[in-house]
């Protein structure tokens, strides 16, 4: 999703702006633009495509300028153009703005302001905005009054970078349902929608919260909410690494990132078991045994990726602790909420903490009484804000647009809660705990074992990649791990894919099934006859001259002469085979990209962080 920077403070902007939007390029975008103050006024240039785009239009035409904005836009209401892309400005040319959200009554705005004699340039949603402050701030109202009349007649979402040729030195943000947050320097101050873009320049950060606003100049932050009443500036000091956005001398975050996971599943084991009582479920807020008990139902909601960690969550906590689990899609829960209430654990699974539509899901079950919990990587986060427990994924940021640590992270939470929960409720006795948590510790060793096998996954990869179409077929705990490999493959490597029950296949995807498609089989051995059906899936593949590649448990050999390609991976107890199989496939997947020269860590039409409906 878009891409917000600004900037106040001595040194020149327009590169502080292009190095902080260069580090919002995992977001996706399609188009970038900056608008600078200048002594003489306000000036913006803008154009399509990627930033070296913008550098070189820069380089031609400089802007100067220690005040600035600057955005990458992904395209919601109009197309990818050098119209389209932000800045917009009002009439005059005094007021530009950056917009992060869509503001949903753009057209009744729109309209209204064209009545009263206003020309617009784009198809925008976001134009109305400098449109509206103009309007306001013609009326008689000072600046900041004038943003605030305006931003109270937005429907939805936005988080805001303005500028106003009459004030020179500052710069104003605002946020309702997007994230922002303002960096603090020495001398000078950012706004940025994620913190890799200001990572490296600030110490401490604020988070804007909703219906703030802000303005800014290079010494000073002061904060406001919609009625103009003061909010008292309380900055936090920013934990993650520097280096932890960069790429380390690997050829793409996402290869860095899949690389990560051993650390990250290491330290999450070490964080939730190495701990007195351990293991541990929540970081924050967490249950104690009596709320375990007095759950009633668990309800998961997430999107995407997420969503089938959460898939697996359901599998485990029924498998563990009789609890009775439900799984939701934001996108669908907020508009048909099922039977939630105050005896309901409503678990949101997310990376960014600000997926638009799982937090509609929360919003929503925190209204019927839910208590919220959180599984989720950003400390801040909209989702961590409005959450009653909060486990930490820890897993650093994740810049390549499709996700990998933040998956595993994600199951491995899932796991401390489950184990927690069943602790609680007297469905796991001490013996049974003791040999889940030695056979997690072994769980980041395995991990490596996948990983080192990187080469010959990638040869298999080049065999495959040109196939028209390929399905991952997987059973109960790799059901969901089928579903995320079908999904790294067609986000990165654009091969249709699709993911599938392995029992469902007979049922219509068979008919896709030749000489020429790839077919992934999670075959997984298990203490049941799911194995030996597994297996029987595999031989309808076979009939079918489908190209079998068979992820199998070390030491399998029964698919060796079915199989045109095997992977094998350790061998695990079943709830935790996804955490190397999902290995192996984002390998798959990340290998099918590269060998089609697709650019791995911005995949088209992709965004990171999807902080709209
Ligand atoms: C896929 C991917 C997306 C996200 C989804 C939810 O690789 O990254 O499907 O999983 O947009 O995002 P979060 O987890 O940030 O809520």
């Amino acid at each position: 999703m878009c891409g917000i920077v600004g900037y106040a403070g001595r040194r020149p902007a327009t590169a502080l702006l292009l190095d902080g939007l260069r580090r919002l390029e995992y977001r996706g975008y399609d188009s970038a633009g900056v608008a600078l103050l200048e002594a003489g006024g306000l000036t913006c240039r803008k154009t399509v495509g990627r930033l070296d785009n913008l550098d070189k239009l820069l380089a031609g035409d400089p802007l100067a300028g220690r005040v600035g904005i600057g955005h990458t836009r992904w395209a919601t209401h109009g197309e990818p153009s050098t119209v389209n892309s932000h800045p917009h400005l009002d009439g005059a040319g005094r007021i530009a703005v950056v917009h992060n959200g869509i503001i949903e009554n753009y057209q009744e705005l729109r309209a209204e302001l064209e009545a009263r004699g206003c020309v617009f340039q784009s198809q925008t949603d976001t134009e109305v905005v400098p449109h509206l402050i103009a309007a306001e701030w013609t009326a008689g109202r000072d600046f900041l009054a004038a943003v605030r009349a305006a931003l109270v007649r937005c429907r939805g979402a936005y988080a805001l970078g303005i500028l106003n040729a009459a004030e020179p030195d500052v710069f104003y943000a605002a946020r309702k349902g997007s994230p922002l947050i303002i960096g603090l320097g020495a001398e000078e101050n950012f706004i940025a929608s994620d913190v890799p873009a200001i990572l490296k320049q600030v110490a401490e950060v604020v988070y804007l919260e909703e219906d703030q606003l802000a303005r800014i100049s290079a010494d000073c932050i002061e904060l406001f909410d919609l009625a103009g009443q003061a909010v008292p500036v309380q900055p936090q000091p920013l934990t993650l690494a520097a280096e932890s956005a960069d790429r380390a001398g690997f050829e793409t975050f996402m290869l860095k990132e899949i690389h990560e996971q051993p650390r990250v599943l290491r330290s999450l084991l070490e964080s939730h078991l190495d701990v007195p009582g351990g293991p541990r479920a929540f970081d924050r807020g967490d249950l104690d045994p009596a709320a375990w008990r007095a759950l009633k139902q668990v309800t998961l909601v997430s999107c995407g990726t997420a969503y089938y960690a959460a898939l697996y969550g359901r599998l485990l906590l029924e498998r563990l602790t009789g609890l009775s689990v439900a799984v939701e899609l934001g996108s669908e829960f907020r508009y048909a909420p099922g039977k939630v209430g105050p005896e309901t654990l409503f678990l949101a699974v997310s990376q960014s903490g600000e997926t638009a539509d799982t937090l509609a899901g929360v919003r929503c079950a925190r209204a019927r009484g839910c208590r919220i919990a959180a599984i989720c990587n950003v400390d801040g986060s909209t989702l961590v804000r409005e959450s009653d427990a909060v486990l930490f994924t820890h897993a650093g940021p994740e810049i390549g647009v499709a996700s990998t640590k933040a998956y595993t992270a994600q199951l491995m939470s899932l796991i401390f809660v489950a184990l927690c929960a069943a602790r609680a409720r007297g469905e796991l006795t001490a013996d049974a705990l003791a040999e889940w948590d030695r056979e997690l510790r072994h769980v980041p060793d395995a991990l490596h074992y996948v990983l080192n096998r990187g080469e010959a996954i990638a040869a298999i990869a080049a065999k495959h990649y040109e196939g028209p179409s390929s399905l991952y077929l997987g059973r109960r705990f790799n059901y969901p791990t089928a579903l995320e490999g079908a999904l790294k493959n067609k986000e990165i490597s654009y091969q249709h894919a699709e993911g599938y029950a392995a029992g469902e296949m007979k049922h219509g995807p068979i008919a896709l099934i030749n000489e020429y498609v790839p077919v992934v089989c999670l075959c997984t051995r298990t203490e049941d006859e799911v194995y030996e059906k597994m297996i029987s899936n595999v031989r309808e593949v076979e009939a079918r001259h489908g190209r079998i590649i068979a992820v199998v448990s070390e030491g399998d050999h029964q698919l060796d002469d079915v199989a045109e390609d095997v992977i094998p991976v350790p061998a695990l107890r079943e709830e935790l085979s996804p955490l190397v199989n999902v290995v192996a496939l984002q390998l798959l997947a990340y290998y099918a990209a590269r060998a089609r020269g697709n650019d791995i860590d911005k995949p088209r039409n992709l965004a990171k962080s999807v902080t709209v409906e």
